[in-house]
């Protein structure tokens, strides 16, 4: 069945872009939920909250012996991600920056990471204050000019990060040139993904030459702003081997509970991404048109430069937006204080849309110097576009706009 379609020659949001994965709501909704799995037969996985498991004798268990090695119920969720990413593994950790961690100490002092330079400022503090400090050679190259990644790879690139679109500028890479160029490089070179932004159900990096895909599962993976947790999905069995020895062995593991959340999150991410994409785009030409506005950063408009790209290696675009508001810091703040229906908060991809100004808050641990290369100016605004009714989030954008700029109508 063809998701990309023309309703009553209107244009559909999903028109030219990738065609959405086979069976991916069905995979979602049954992969790793298996009834049979339990003695009751319970068609919703059960909670396991217990920390260790009976031994019939010494060494003799039925595949659990203490919960941060293995859980039941986290199972149930690796399993299901692992469908849902097109990939032989995943692996559950406590949250993003555990994921970002665990992966990154797959590598020894003197190894080399290449970043790109417009992150998650949490992902740029890590690299470039913590692993930098104990010996990993961290540099910064712009991925979105795949040439710039081939000139900042070194003998020792053991790791390239990646994250597309990326946060907060929306600018787009290219994961297969950029994959291909690392490969073509050292095959060696593992090649992660950043696919938060995007959740699986709108982008596979490793069926596009990435190594790892990794996930801050707080935002879209859950969707309901209620879980703290990361998620890193591969194929190779190799990494998957030494991911499952640093899960253990460094202990980042979320709790059971957290993992029945996200798995039962998974259940409706088809719909939500599908109604996060159709709530931004209107949201995003009604921006486009405003007059208070300076630009708007959507990859899902044709005015985002690199939509081509988007339209050919996504199946949509999530519900986030970035937009310029006319003249300073005071017309920014005025805009996100005067908000009624978003809450002004850090995080996103949740059923509730949210504001934030990166410059004073997510991105307050980004160095000022680098902020300004990227853009992340006073007046830069990030939306996280939520599930309520369209009229209702055009309303609240138009009449904080209008407080923010109460002379230009
Ligand atoms: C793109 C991206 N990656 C990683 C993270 C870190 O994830 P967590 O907050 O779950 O540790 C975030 C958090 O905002 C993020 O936005």
């Amino acid at each position: 069945m063809e998701r990309n379609h023309t309703k009553n020659g209107v244009a559909d949001v999903f028109d030219g872009f990738s065609t959405a994965f086979k069976s991916f709501a069905t995979d979602a909704i049954h992969v790793g939920q298996e009834p049979e799995q339990w003695k009751s037969m319970a068609v919703v996985p059960p909670i396991s909250l217990s920390t260790t498991f009976k031994q019939t004798g010494p060494g003799q268990h039925a595949g659990f012996e203490y919960s941060r090695s293995g859980n039941p119920t986290r199972n149930c969720l690796e399993k299901a991600v692992a469908a849902l990413d097109g990939a032989k593994y995943s692996l559950a950790l406590a949250s993003g920056l555990a994921a970002t961690v665990t992966i990154t100490h797959m590598l020894k002092a003197g190894d080399g990471i290449v970043c790109m330079d417009d992150v998650y400022g949490g992902t740029n503090r890590y690299f470039q204050r913590i692993a930098a400090e104990v010996g990993l050679d961290v540099s910064l190259a712009d991925c979105t000019k795949p040439e710039k990644l081939k000139s900042a790879l070194k003998p020792n690139t053991k790791l390239v990060w990646i994250e597309t679109p990326t946060n907060p500028t929306m600018k787009v890479v290219d994961i297969k040139a950029c994959s291909d160029i690392c490969h073509d490089h050292d095959k060696n070179i593992v090649v992660v993904v950043d696919n938060t932004f995007m959740s699986a159900y709108f982008q596979r990096p490793l069926a596009l030459g990435a190594d790892v895909c990794m996930y801050s599962a707080t935002k879209y993976m859950n969707g309901h702003s209620d879980v703290v947790m990361g998620l890193i999905s591969v194929n190779r069995d190799d990494l998957h081997d030494r991911l499952r020895f640093l899960q253990n062995a460094l202990g980042g593991v979320p709790s059971p509970f957290d993992c029945y959340l996200c798995n039962r999150g998974l259940k409706t991410l088809h719909l939500r991404m599908e109604q996060h994409f159709k709530n931004a785009m209107a949201a995003a030409k009604y921006l486009e048109a405003d007059p208070r506005v300076e630009r708007v950063i959507f990859p899902g408009l044709p005015s985002h430069p690199q939509h081509e790209l988007m339209k050919r290696q996504c199946t949509g675009c999530p519900g986030m937006i970035t937009f310029y508001i006319k003249g300073n810091l005071e017309h920014a703040s005025a805009f996100l204080s005067n908000l009624k229906l978003f809450a002004v908060a850090e995080s996103l991809g949740g059923y509730e849309s949210l504001a934030e100004h990166p410059a004073i808050m997510t991105h307050a641990s980004v160095p000022e110097k680098e902020r300004k290369v990227l853009g992340i100016s006073d007046t830069l605004i990030r939306l996280s576009v939520g599930l309520e009714d369209e009229a209702d989030i055009i309303e609240d954008l138009y009449q904080a706009l209008n407080a923010a700029h109460p002379k230009i109508k």
